[in-house]
């Protein structure tokens, strides 16, 4: 029996290529397993979109040296998009030598071949390819995450904010044909799929590179008219592109979550246009006043980054006004990381390590004090919830409603992949507890 493990750093999307390396390793008869001891290959899927997922990448490849040492056929292999920045994969080899295939974001879809190739020649091999401009269709996958299942409907992004390496390691923005995504879609719902989560950079612009016009609303349309009972959800929206065709789509059906995903960012429109966001306070707070006239209870989450070059205590002001007035149901928050090639990293006026220390605080404990306080108003609400996982050591069940609140429960009976009627009962400062009815 040969084993392998997969290693992610970074976002859903990341999670999901791992799927894919994770496919095409089971193609070549491995199996999974966590333990690196009993690993015959050990992958890495780097992010490099933060400084500190890059340097938990780079230090626990390293920490793997005495292992190849004492086991020189194990394979460590290192992709992602770290791997596609200039030089980075030369970097790698030089202070870490024994690593032995290297790839990239643009042919992930090769590495199979690149691990036969290792096998067969025993020697390392680095395939690093510019944007090849396709995109390769019927990547097998070893989906990790029922009853959810990522699908990724665009690739690359255009828009170019300039803290953002993203544009730069991923290449230039192309949609995936509306048909092969319905395909997929109707597999997965077949399969027993329950929540389908569709990925892209900026789903709003999706489309803009078919022969045959589709945008995203009309795409969720069509996916949503797929038989069965599974729900659609999608990320990220940008709030220079989106619009009200797309919320009125998100109306018309049961199964699209009434949840949407809006990286704000900063709250000041003279950061905003630094970062080249596009839009501006007043232009963000519309839309979410858009959305929330079709249905308050919408729920709405964000990106927030503290920290940008120039920023002041006015500006950062200003973001904690627009979580003030919002009142996200989440946010993911991130201090400011300096990325080579981006024009931010450029510019003068980089903050203090100190000042942003204290603004992330300053934000976190805010949306913290939100977050319950929305939560004390969850208790007695009947929501459905989807049955995800079973922590068998608490043994209790999680999942989440339609809005994307996470709800715990107990259950005689294993549930996990079905939907529940669950009414909430007691929060645990942000957590929700509830019993089935
Ligand atoms: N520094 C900190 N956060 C960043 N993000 C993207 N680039 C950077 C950076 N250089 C954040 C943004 C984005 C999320 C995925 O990561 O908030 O929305
Ligand atoms: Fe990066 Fe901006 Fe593209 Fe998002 S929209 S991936 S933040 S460049």
């Amino acid at each position: 029996m040969k084993f392998y493990k997969v290693i992610t750093y970074g976002c859903q999307m990341n999670v999901h290529e791992s799927e894919k390396l994770a496919g095409m390793l089971e193609e070549l008869g491995y199996k999974s397993t966590d333990d690196d001891k009993k690993a015959n290959i050990i992958v890495f899927n780097t992010c490099c979109v933060r400084e500190n997922a890059e340097q938990r990448a780079l230090g626990n490849i390293g920490a793997l040296k005495p292992l190849k040492k004492r086991r020189k056929d194990l394979i460590i292999a290192v992709g992602g998009c770290m791997m596609q920045q200039n030089g980075k994969a030369a970097m790698l080899k030089d202070r870490y030598p024994f690593v032995d295939v290297i790839f990239g974001t643009h042919n992930l879809s090769m590495f199979k071949e690149y691990v036969e190739k290792r096998l067969q020649t025993g020697k390392s091999l680095i395939k690093i390819v510019d944007d090849d401009g396709k995109i390769i269709e019927n990547v097998p996958k070893a989906r990790t995450s029922y009853p959810n299942a990522w699908v990724n409907i665009m690739y690359g992004c255009n828009n170019f904010c300039t803290y953002c390496i993203v544009p730069y390691v991923r290449g230039r923005e192309k949609s995936r044909e509306p048909e092969e995504i319905l395909k997929e879609v109707e597999s997965l719902v077949k399969q027993g799929y329950k929540e389908i989560t569709l990925l892209g950079q900026n789903v709003d612009s999706y489309g803009k590179t078919l022969k045959t016009p589709c945008d995203f609303a009309d795409l969720i349309e069509k996916i949503a008219k797929i038989d069965g009972k599974f729900r659609i959800r999608f990320m990220s929206n940008h709030p220079k592109d989106i619009n009200e065709k797309l919320i009125r789509v998100m109306m018309s059906s049961d199964k699209i979550c009434k949840s949407i995903h809006l990286p704000i960012q900063a709250g000041s429109d003279r950061i905003l246009d630094l970062m080249n966001r596009r839009y501006t306070q007043e232009k963000y707070l519309e839309e979410v006043k858009m959305i929330r006239s079709f249905y308050p209870d919408f729920a709405i989450t964000t990106d927030i980054m503290i920290g940008f070059p120039t920023e002041t205590e006015e500006d950062f002001l200003e973001t904690l006004k627009v979580v003030n007035e919002i009142r996200y149901d989440g946010a993911f928050t991130f201090v400011y990381s300096k990325r080579s090639g981006t024009k931010a990293a450029e510019m003068d006026g980089q903050v203090p390590e100190e000042v942003k220390k204290d603004r992330i605080i300053r934000l976190v404990d805010r949306q913290n004090e939100i977050n319950r306080e929305k939560s004390l108003k969850y208790v007695n609400e009947v929501v459905e919830v989807l049955c995800e996982d079973y922590d068998s050591k608490k043994g209790i069940y999680q999942g989440r409603d339609d809005r994307g609140r996470m709800i715990y429960f107990t259950s005689e009976k294993d549930l996990i992949g079905e939907f529940v009627n669950v009414k909430i009962t007691k929060t645990g400062g942000i957590t929700l507890h509830g019993e089935i009815i």
